[in-house]
């Protein structure tokens, strides 16, 4: 196995058999057969609904096997505290995430750790993130859910139901387009996906099931699909290429995200991000901007339909605190604290990127009980993590937004919730996510009842990320509330966790 010169770490994939020396006492799913693995019985197209199956008959840390590679889950309380430590532990870049490389390359996400692109272009694009960078991006925020909002009142005039995940995703693909590139994809005007999307989404399924298929037969058994995503991804280059094209020859932008990835320089080393980089950097943002916020807000959806006492209370708050303004203000997005416990508990059942995973920085002991060796890795199951009984009590399954109120969240450990990941590669767009989501639901709660199908079930389906199936919509257009200004609320200092910041906590 090939070491790289960096990290001194072998590089590719690392079975545990390699990492877990105490490998035999982590329990594996029954009837595993030779060669193949844990197979029998597995659902390709949901591993990760299938992992939550065998989390709860083999317990808070288990492993499984195919063709040949081998890996470990963890999703109990205190393993995943304990891996969360980031003295002893860091980004695995692994699997799924490994198979983005060939298009995302050493964009932040998909980078190692050892590679100085991921520190340059975090230092140079943190402060697109920044409280003031946000603010800049809130309008045209409410500008694209204009867009989706028209949309939603011709298809309610005409009496037809939504297609709430592809109007969500339609939605984020624009913001992040809009707020990061000044580019408009037009998502409202097309009947179909934009091909952005579809190539995306193409290059995302062909990375989840090159896991599921033996490797030395990948070429032979996806000969077809590796073909497709060949096409897909010379698609995604392209369409990045022409942006980057045109902010050129426009001659900036207003100090956006590819403004920072094409003027920006490292403060202290003065260093630029090359243009191959950049763009690996607008594909990585592309996609990681909207993919994971279009199913959240999908989720949120799907259950403030299903539970009207819950949309009710929402909606009071909304009407209680932005009154009749048309266009609620910047600050008064993170007023809406019911509806951010609404989002909260969605990503609690639903995190809508499923998992991370995490390597031992050295030799080590797992929370005392299991020795791993430098460049071991596991994967924290956030689905599972957020549904531990001994944390979120017998009725984890329970859609209950009350599970955030601030002094529900202060008594809970630390390292319970992590939909965003976990400490130095955290999501870098989670403050962005949040506050688009949250200003999302606000205003579509004021403006609509919203109805589904009673005999719709939940139905999730797996492209690496997550996302509610086949869900549609039933709206009424609520009577527009008269023009009243906002009702001031004085929000006192930490109500939402010890910082005091409504995004980050002390425990990331
Ligand atoms: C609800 C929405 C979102 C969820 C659930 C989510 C989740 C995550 C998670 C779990 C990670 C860590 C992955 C790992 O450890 O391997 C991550 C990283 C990342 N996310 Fe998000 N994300 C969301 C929205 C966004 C948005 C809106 C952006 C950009 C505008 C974004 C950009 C990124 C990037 C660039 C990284 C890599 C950070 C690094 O390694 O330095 N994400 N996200």
């Amino acid at each position: 196995m090939a070491e790289t010169r960096e990290s001194g770490l072998p590089k590719g994939f690392r079975s545990a058999e390699q990492g877990w020396p105490e490998l035999h006492r982590i329990p594996h799913p029954p009837h595993r057969v030779p060669l193949l693995g844990d197979v029998l019985g597995a659902d390709r197209r949901r591993p990760v609904q299938d992992s939550m199956r065998y989390a709860r008959e083999l317990g808070p840390i288990f492993r499984r096997r195919a063709f040949g590679k081998e890996f470990v889950f963890v999703w109990g309380a205190r393993l995943a505290a304990d891996i969360a430590d980031e003295a002893r532990f860091a980004k695995h870049v692994g699997l799924g995430i490994a198979n983005l490389r060939p298009i995302a390359g050493d964009g932040l996400f998909t980078a190692y750790n050892h590679e100085p692109n991921w520190q340059l272009a975090h230092d140079v694009l943190a402060p697109g993130f920044s409280r003031e960078a946000m603010e800049t991006y809130h309008g045209m925020m409410l500008a694209v859910t204009g867009r989706l909002t028209d949309h939603w009142d011709r298809e309610t005039a005409a009496g037809r139901t939504v297609d709430a995940p592809g109007d969500m995703t339609k939605l984020t693909l624009e913001t992040i387009a809009r707020t990061g590139f000044g580019h408009d994809f037009g998502s409202f005007e097309r009947d179909r996906p934009h091909p952005f999307v579809s190539a995306m989404v193409g290059t995302l399924t062909y990375a989840q099931r090159l896991n599921s298929v033996p490797g030395p037969l990948a070429p032979l058994l996806l000969r077809t699909a590796a073909r497709r995503n060949a096409a897909d991804m010379a698609y995604l280059d392209r369409t990045v290429d022409g942006l980057v094209a045109d902010r050129s020859r426009s001659g900036g932008g207003s100090g956006d995200l590819l403004d920072r990835m094409l003027e920006t320089a490292h403060p202290a080393t003065g260093e630029r991000l090359s243009a191959e980089n950049v763009r690996k950097q607008v594909i990585t943002f592309l996609v990681a901007g909207h993919e994971t916020t279009s199913g959240a807000l999908s989720f949120a959806l799907y259950y403030l339909a299903r539970h009207p006492e819950i949309a009710a209370r929402a909606r009071a708050e909304v009407d209680r605190v932005w009154g009749g303004t048309a266009q609620p203000g910047y600050e008064q997005v993170a007023k809406l604290r019911y509806v951010r416990r609404v989002l909260d508990e969605t990503l609690r059942l639903w995190p809508t990127a499923p998992a991370f995973a995490r390597e031992a920085r050295q030799d080590t002991v797992l929370a005392g009980e299991h020795p791993m060796r430098r460049g071991a890795w596991a994967l924290v199951l956030t689905p599972m993590l957020h549904r531990e009984p001994a944390v979120w009590g017998e009725d984890a399954e329970r859609f209950d937004p009350d599970r955030f109120d601030a002094k529900a969240v202060r008594a809970r450990p630390p390292h319970t919730f992590k939909p965003f990941g976990t400490g130095a590669r955290a999501c870098i767009g989670r403050q962005f996510a949040l506050h688009e989501a949250t200003l999302v639901l606000g205003l579509l709660l004021r403006r609509y009842d919203l109805g589904i199908d009673p005999g719709y079930r939940l139905a999730v389906t797996e492209r690496l990320t997550l996302m509610p199936d086949g869900l549609r919509l039933r709206l009424d257009r609520r009577p527009t509330p008269a023009s009243t200004p906002a009702v001031p609320v004085t929000v006192p200092d930490g109500a939402d966790g010890p910082t005091g910041c409504p995004v980050h906590r002390t425990d990331d």
